[in-house]
């Protein structure tokens, strides 16, 4: 038995919540395997919404096993607000959710850490979603992180140590802050935390593949915000990447299965860092009002553009996506036009590959693509799709050479269309 594993392909908040809830069926365990709260996953079924941050998309279908890896960075406070309102909605989570004893902690600290480096990089910030990511895993490579399961002894006095440490370097950056408050939610969520199931996920997963379970593991963030392959410095600091799922669970790469790579019809990114296809003006703000682009963890503006195929190319090579999948199709029913970037002029040159630095000297080429200007919402299989639309997916599937095996018609679990009968 083998692991499939679902990841962004573009700069995140692809869709990723909303497929995994739909592909869960499928599958007796769900697993995240790195970023954290700075994930924001949407998922709507029932006339009902629900964002998810840390907990994995799986844990509205029945009574699936959700496993939150080795490789997520858990911050207590956030993850009690995200368990409070579940089981407020009638949502029962502690039989259902585990938790790797190797999951590193967010500290309050940490989040502090964030905005005192936000701050100091002034124009060149990177636009965090200041939920301590960056220092965070910054601690777990200089190994001075705390884990899941430092809780379980002497946690008092190694969360001294490296509280000491950090406010020593707050300190340095001349950082005013209040600690007192958000260190009491924070010791707040460590009781909750303590009431789930702390285990050693690598055993577990490696488990559920011998006994013949199936197991699906959801990325967060994208591919473009991945550590070494994103558009460096302004990434998360993660590898989002399939490679990702193997470290951020211990599951051996020959273990992988379908690598299912879900992108947008078209392209949003939140926070700084160059965007090659994005669109300005009104145009860009078509693109915001029709698809509802702002941030689901900091409600920010999501910045919008046409689809860019260099990156999407660069992100099924990096995966080794098996299976695509298209969100949001119906965000470009009114439009005229559609265009797809298919290769860029870096200085003057043109290329189909990505460049090392998408910084400057880039311009998109693009093809245009007629629209098919029908509302594709209410639509339940690809039997009604529009000509001018099956055109659009015969262009990417020929331009990216992988078959899109989803289309996303709408945010519900209902408006999910699947091709290819397998
Ligand atoms: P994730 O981070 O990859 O899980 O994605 P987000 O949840 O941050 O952002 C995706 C947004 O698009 C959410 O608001 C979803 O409810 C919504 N959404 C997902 N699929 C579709 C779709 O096919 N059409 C439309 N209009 N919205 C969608
Ligand atoms: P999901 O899982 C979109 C972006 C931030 C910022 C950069 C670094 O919902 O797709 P960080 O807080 O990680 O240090 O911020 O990465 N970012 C995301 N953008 N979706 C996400 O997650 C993101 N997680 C981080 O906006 O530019
Ligand atoms: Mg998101």
């Amino acid at each position: 038995m083998k692991v499939d594993v679902l990841l962004g392909l573009q700069w995140g908040d692809e869709g990723k919540g909303k497929v995994v809830d739909v592909l869960t069926p499928r599958y007796d365990v769900v697993c995240r395997f790195q970023g954290g709260p700075n994930a924001g996953h949407t998922l709507e079924f029932n006339g009902q919404k629900y964002v998810l941050r840390s907990i994995p998309s799986g844990i509205f279908q029945g009574d699936k096993i959700n496993v939150i890896g080795n490789g997520v960075v858990l911050d207590p406070a956030l993850f009690k607000v995200e368990v409070d309102q579940l089981m407020a909605s009638g949502h029962p989570l502690t039989e259902r959710l585990l938790i790797s004893k190797k999951a590193h902690l967010i500290l309050p600290t940490h989040r502090l850490l964030d905005a005192a480096y936000e701050a100091s990089k002034g124009k060149g910030k990177i636009g965090t979603t200041g939920k301590g990511i960056g220092p965070t895993y910054t601690d777990k490579i200089s190994r001075n992180g705390l884990r899941v399961g430092d809780l379980l002894l002497n946690f008092e006095e190694k969360y001294k140590i490296a509280v000491d440490r950090h406010k020593e370097m707050l300190r340095q950056m001349n950082f005013e802050y209040d600690l007192e408050a958000i260190e009491k939610e924070w010791f707040e969520g460590v009781e909750c935390l303590k009431k789930f199931k702390f285990i050693d996920s690598e055993h577990y997963v490696n488990k559920c593949l011998k006994s013949k379970k199936g197991v699906l593991c959801e990325g967060a963030q994208g591919t473009m915000l991945d550590i070494d392959f994103g558009s460096y410095p302004f990434v998360t600091s993660s590898n989002t990447i399939c490679a990702g799922a193997c470290t951020g669970l211990g599951v051996a790469p020959r273990s992988i299965g379908k690598v299912y790579g879900i992108f947008k019809a078209y392209c949003t990114r939140v926070g700084s860092g160059p965007f090659p296809t994005e669109l300005f003006e009104e145009m860009g703000q078509a693109m915001r009002d029709k698809g509802h682009e702002y941030g689901s963890v900091t409600g920010r503006p999501r910045r919008c553009g046409w689809i860019d195929l260099v990156a999407l190319r660069y992100a099924i090579m990096i995966n080794g996506v098996t299976d695509l999948i298209m969100m949001k199709s119906d965000v470009m029913d009114e439009f005229e036009i559609i265009k797809a970037c298919v290769s860029y002029n870096v200085n003057g040159e043109e290329t189909e590959d990505f460049p090392y630095d998408i910084n400057e000297g880039i311009e998109p080429n693009y093809v245009e693509i007629p629209g098919w200007k029908i509302n594709m919402t209410k639509m339940q299989s690809e039997d009604e799709f529009p000509e001018e639309f099956n055109n659009y997916l015969s262009f990417l599937e020929n331009e990216l050479g992988v078959r899109i095996k989803i289309v996303s018609v709408g945010p519900d679990r209902e408006q999910t269309i699947e091709r290819y009968n397998d």
